[in-house]
């Protein structure tokens, strides 16, 4: 039986949950979720580290005692998790005796193999890292590269780990093993780094008390990463049946802290008497975000609370928006416009039209139950075969461990089911009283929401179960064994009642979000960073569209006959993609209820991609002259689009309408 163990790094207490530690506890859990929904043994671990002498100052600081203050300031971290869906299976804190006692276990067995040894160690320390810094590494001043702050000198007793005896076995190794360490331009990092020579390293400290004491030498606490990266270890030790998680699959951390968990602690699992088999399977460093362009200063992270996002944004969209929005892997910005963007036009426009207008149609055509699925037409088969196609690509994703790519199979599927719906046009065959047929489209829609809603249950696992619940299902259950990824199509029992249909994502409009980015209370040069970076401004559609929304003038009247020559349709997007050399455009084909579609072109490639296009209802100007962009590019037609300083928007309908259905 595969066992799937994924650790989070344990998070300093000095801070409180953050944006920053949310993404990495979010992505752990996306990606265990995931392995669960595969029916494999599957264990998620986080926690916090509570030691060093950052802590102790803190503690002093405050007056309390350092047990006290790690009490006190571990909680917000095992309260938030929860609140933002994140189901970890257990919650190591590095001051609990079972660590202690294994991390002190770990400690002998390397000593015992002759890898400790006892010197004197005379450096520069940064507290905030806790760590050394050779003088080269330092900024001018002696100030820690990374916190900007004043290094301290110390001279001390110390015990050293003879990490220098293990470059070449660690080269070997991640030679044979070269998805170690990912993204692979990480793993090149790592072996230059390496390559460049290993020091031994100084694993322990007399200066300070706030640690766990060094064995059968009281004087001395371990050297905080010592102690912190065996609670990977120490957490699957007792009871013994954890044992069988052994070795992780995953070690998630930021770009930060890689060097730690990519040289130091295979190095210490080595020197303790592990075979390279035993060693953790992959540490996964994902990039760095910034909020609303600015970086996570302490204050910025202080105040952007991911529990507050989630409760004015809903748990599901942050998490989305955190795994779709940034290349995983990569740096990238969380940007509160960007999430409302994508909210409405990718959750709303795409989920949650799709269910909604296949649970209103089988409400009102079919009794509000699941239909009978008849006779396949070719527009059935090409949409089933999409799905499995969806459904391998995000798992291959996902086992690859990027997760927007999955996310991006998942919602071109959306597009494609949207397509389908409006093609196959189960109101029309409802019309000719073709109930057979109107119970298949529904049927096989409802199919392809089924397969979804398992898709998407690792990512948003509240809007999995609602829309389960909207088509009469349980909710996505794990069993270890069983493989419930809709590689097939699930069949639904004909006949089962559906439930309510309930719109998914309610639209968020500018005056909804100026209210939740207020309840927020992040101070304005934050909320609306624009100032920082100003937002890329949308290029103008086509040809003009609507004035902007500030301050319209009036403009000149026209007759109703100047107006009547205008034939505007509702289209519907077939394929779009973009524009070789022309960032602005895109190449659009819309259906207008003409047999084959046009090509259109259209200046929104600031605000839509291609794949967010597809399946879109839009409203074309269809009698405008051909116009022609440059290079054989003719659009034979004009969208409509709202537009002000910063924004544009698509004009639409409200309601299901058939392509080239008029507008007057
Ligand atoms: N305690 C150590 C880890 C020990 S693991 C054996 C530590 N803790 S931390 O609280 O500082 O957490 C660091 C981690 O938080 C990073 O590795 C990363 O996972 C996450 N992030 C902190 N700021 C971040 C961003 N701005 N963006 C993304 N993730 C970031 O280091």
């Amino acid at each position: 039986m595969p066992t799937f163990y994924a650790t989070t790094p344990i998070y300093y207490i000095n801070d409180v949950p953050h944006l920053g530690t949310a993404y990495t506890t979010i992505a752990v859990d996306v990606l265990t979720r995931y392995h669960r929904a595969r029916g494999e043994d599957s264990y998620f671990l986080t926690g916090t580290d509570e030691h060093g002498l950052k802590i102790e100052r803190v503690a002093q600081e405050k007056g309390m005692s350092s047990a006290r203050f790690a009490d006190q300031a571990a909680q917000p971290f095992k309260d938030a998790w929860p609140q933002l869906s994140c189901q970890f299976d257990d919650f190591i804190r590095t001051t609990e005796p079972r660590h202690e006692k294994q991390v002190q276990a770990l400690w002998r067995q390397v000593r015992d193999r002759g890898d400790l040894y006892l010197g004197h160690y005379e450096g520069w320390y940064c507290v905030a890292c806790e760590g050394y810094f050779t003088e080269k590494e330092l900024e001018p001043g002696n100030v820690c590269p990374v916190h900007k702050k004043p290094v301290e000198r110390v001279k001390e007793p110390s015990y050293f780990f003879s990490l220098s005896k293990y470059q070449d076995r660690l080269l070997a190794f991640y030679d044979k093993h070269p998805g170690f360490v990912a993204p692979q331009a990480r793993m090149n990092e790592v072996v230059s780094f390496v390559r460049g020579g290993l020091e031994d390293l100084s694993v322990s400290r007399t200066s300070f008390r706030w640690g766990v004491p060094v064995p059968d030498d009281p004087d001395h606490v371990m050297y905080v990463w010592f102690d912190a990266l065996a609670n990977y270890w120490s957490a699957i030790q007792e009871p013994k049946e954890l044992q069988r998680f052994w070795p992780p699959s995953i070690h998630m951390v930021g770009k930060d802290i890689l060097r730690f968990h990519a040289v130091y602690w295979p190095a210490f699992l080595m020197a303790a008497g592990l075979t390279d088999e035993q060693l953790p399977k992959q540490v996964f460093a994902h990039g760095f975000l910034t909020f609303n362009g600015q970086k996570m200063s302490k204050s910025l992270r202080n105040t952007v609370k991911p529990v507050a996002l989630a409760e004015a944004f809903g748990i599901d969209p942050v998490r989305y928006y955190l795994m779709r929005a940034i290349a995983f892997g990569q740096d990238g910005d969380f940007s509160l416009s960007d999430l409302v963007q994508r909210y409405n036009s990718e959750l709303g426009n795409s989920l949650g039209n799709l269910a909604n207008r296949v649970l209103h149609q089988a409400v009102k055509l079919v009794g509000g139950k699941m239909p009978q699925i008849g006779q396949l037409t070719e527009l059935e088969h090409k949409l089933l075969a999409d799905t499995r196609e969806a459904a391998t690509t995000a798992a291959a994703a996902l086992d690859a461990v990027a997760p927007h790519r999955a996310l991006d199979a998942i919602f071109a599927l959306l597009g494609a089911a949207n397509t389908y719906v409006d093609r196959a046009a189960p109101w029309a065959e409802a019309k000719k009283g073709d109930l057979v047929r109107v119970s298949t489209i529904l049927g096989v829609s409802l199919q392809v929401l089924d397969a979804v809603s398992v898709m998407i249950w690792p990512f948003m696992p509240a809007s999995s179960d609602a829309l389960r619940a909207q088509m009469g299902l349980a909710p996505v259950s794990t069993r270890v064994g069983l493989d419930q990824w809709p590689f097939e199509l699930p069949v639904a029992a004909a006949g089962a009642p559906l439930g309510t249909p309930v719109p998914l994502y309610p639209r968020i409009d500018k005056d909804r979000e100026a209210a939740l980015v207020a309840s927020l209370g992040i101070a304005d040069d934050t909320s609306v960073a624009k100032s920082a970076e100003p937002a890329p401004k949308p290029a103008a559609p086509a040809a003009p569209a609507a004035p902007a929304a500030e301050a319209p003038s009036r403009p000149a009247e026209i007759t109703y006959d100047d107006f009547a020559k205008i034939e505007l349709r509702v289209g519907v997007v077939v394929a779009a993609s973009k524009v070789e050399k022309k960032d602005r455009l895109l190449s659009l084909q819309v259906d207008l209820g003409e047999g084959s579609p046009r090509p259109l072109v259209a200046g929104i490639a600031a605000t839509y991609t291609p794949e967010q296009m597809i399946g879109k209802r839009i409203i074309v100007v269809a009698n405008l002259a051909p116009r022609k962009f440059g290079k054989g590019l003719v659009s034979h037609g004009m969208l409509l689009a709202a537009k002000t300083e910063d924004k544009l928007t698509l004009a639409t309908v409200l309601d299901d309408m058939p392509a080239g259905a008029k507008l007057s």
